[in-house]
């Protein structure tokens, strides 16, 4: 039941720290190496594997986006990431050295299950990252990698994409440990930070009213976009998604640098435009470029709404609106600074009307190809 939350949304939003945590738990060792035995497939087959290629739909596609990054700067092993339904109508280049990797909540979507038996066919060996025991594709993979969301009722995927970007950090952890490749002081300090997720996420949750009072403000626009390089591109595309599904308005994510090549045209005065910054620290010239695209945007009369993490100054003279997220590794700040943009369509959808849980035209787990 609903736990006394207005809607189911809310309740999984609020489930995240634990999902997190859960999703985590018994994965990493003492040493911080990681423990993923479970998922059967030998350390052999992982260390021949010469390509992956990550399939997936909507919000799974968006954490196999974020794993793409992850895994090839972890493993230097080629990552792709493709939707699930355009993958085994190209032909694609896989066979016996591929490991797909199929991320699905439900376990149950008919275009992914459709990719998953294509790339077994051509060789491939599949690993399911999926939140539902003994599913149709964990069932019909050759390895698996269960999330601990719990079960997710509301049709918009809040904690389950959470636990898959949890599931593909450990997946990339674990094929850079048995390969041996890029196994030092940077990938052992990322597995503390995995660790440290779970309270940063609660952090987050702590401060999401003015989040909830700037949608309640922007509930008559008719168009929000959202912009992010790097990782923070997937989280502006989930943003999107969130806001196109809840709230029934127009939103589209871009890469940052895009914007300049079309998109830039659609934006005048007054436009809520939500921009995803990484973190100042580290690759600092993601962030250097990012705040030049914030100044371009808000240039031309769009109103800024800056995700970015606490002390991050440099943002603050073109920002209408700032909300600050913990610090954070680039690669893991998707799980934080995804949380605020849920709030976001969550708090849209209740202000404009429309039932949070059951999104007009939707279901929660696509059946039909
Ligand atoms: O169960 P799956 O993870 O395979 O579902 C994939 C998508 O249908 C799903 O993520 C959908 O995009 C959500 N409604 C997004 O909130």
């Amino acid at each position: 039941e609903k736990d006394g939350y207005d809607h189911f949304m809310l309740k999984e939003i609020a489930e995240q720290p634990k999902a997190v945590a859960d999703t985590l738990l018994g994965r990493i060792g003492a040493d911080g190496r990681l423990l993923l035995d479970q998922m059967r497939l030998s350390d052999e087959e992982l260390r021949e594997m010469d390509k992956v290629v990550v399939i997936a739909c909507g919000t799974a596609y968006h954490a196999g986006m974020v794993a793409k990054y992850a895994i090839e700067h972890w493993t230097r092993v080629p990552c792709e990431v493709e939707l699930a339904s355009e993958f085994r109508y190209r032909d694609p280049v896989v066979g016996r050295r591929t490991l797909v990797v199929a991320i699905s909540q439900s376990g149950e979507t008919m275009d992914t299950l459709m990719a998953l038996r294509y790339a077994r066919e051509q060789g491939a060996r599949v690993l399911a990252i999926c939140n539902t025991n003994g599913a149709t594709i964990p069932r019909e993979s050759d390895a698996v990698f269960y999330t601990y969301a719990g079960p997710e009722v509301a049709v918009a995927s809040t904690k389950a994409f959470l636990t898959q970007l949890i599931a593909c950090y450990l997946v990339g952890l674990y094929l850079g440990q048995v390969r041996g490749t890029k196994w030092g002081d940077e990938v052992r300090s990322v597995v503390r930070d995995l660790s440290d997720l779970p309270s940063k996420v609660d952090q987050v949750l702590e401060t999401m009213e003015p989040v909830r009072a700037l949608a309640r403000e922007l509930s008559t626009a008719t168009s929000v976009l959202f912009v992010g390089r790097h990782v923070g591109f997937p989280v502006a595309l989930e943003g999107a998604l969130k806001l196109k599904e809840l709230a029934y308005m127009h939103a589209e994510g871009f890469a940052a640098a895009e914007l300049k090549h079309g998109p830039i045209a659609l934006i005048e005065d007054g436009v809520p435009v939500v921009v995803v910054v990484p973190s100042p620290r580290g690759r600092s010239v993601l962030h250097d470029k990012i705040v030049s695209n914030i100044q371009e945007i808000r240039a031309r009369g769009a109103r800024t709404i800056v995700i970015a993490e606490e002390g991050d100054e440099a943002v603050v003279p073109y920002a209408d609106h700032i909300v600050r997220v913990p610090e954070c590794p680039t690669l893991l700040q998707p799980v934080v600074a995804t949380v605020p943009l849920q709030v976001f369509a969550c708090e849209m959808a209740s202000a404009r009307g429309f039932d949070v849980d059951q999104p007009r035209n939707l279901a929660k787990s696509v059946t039909v190809e």
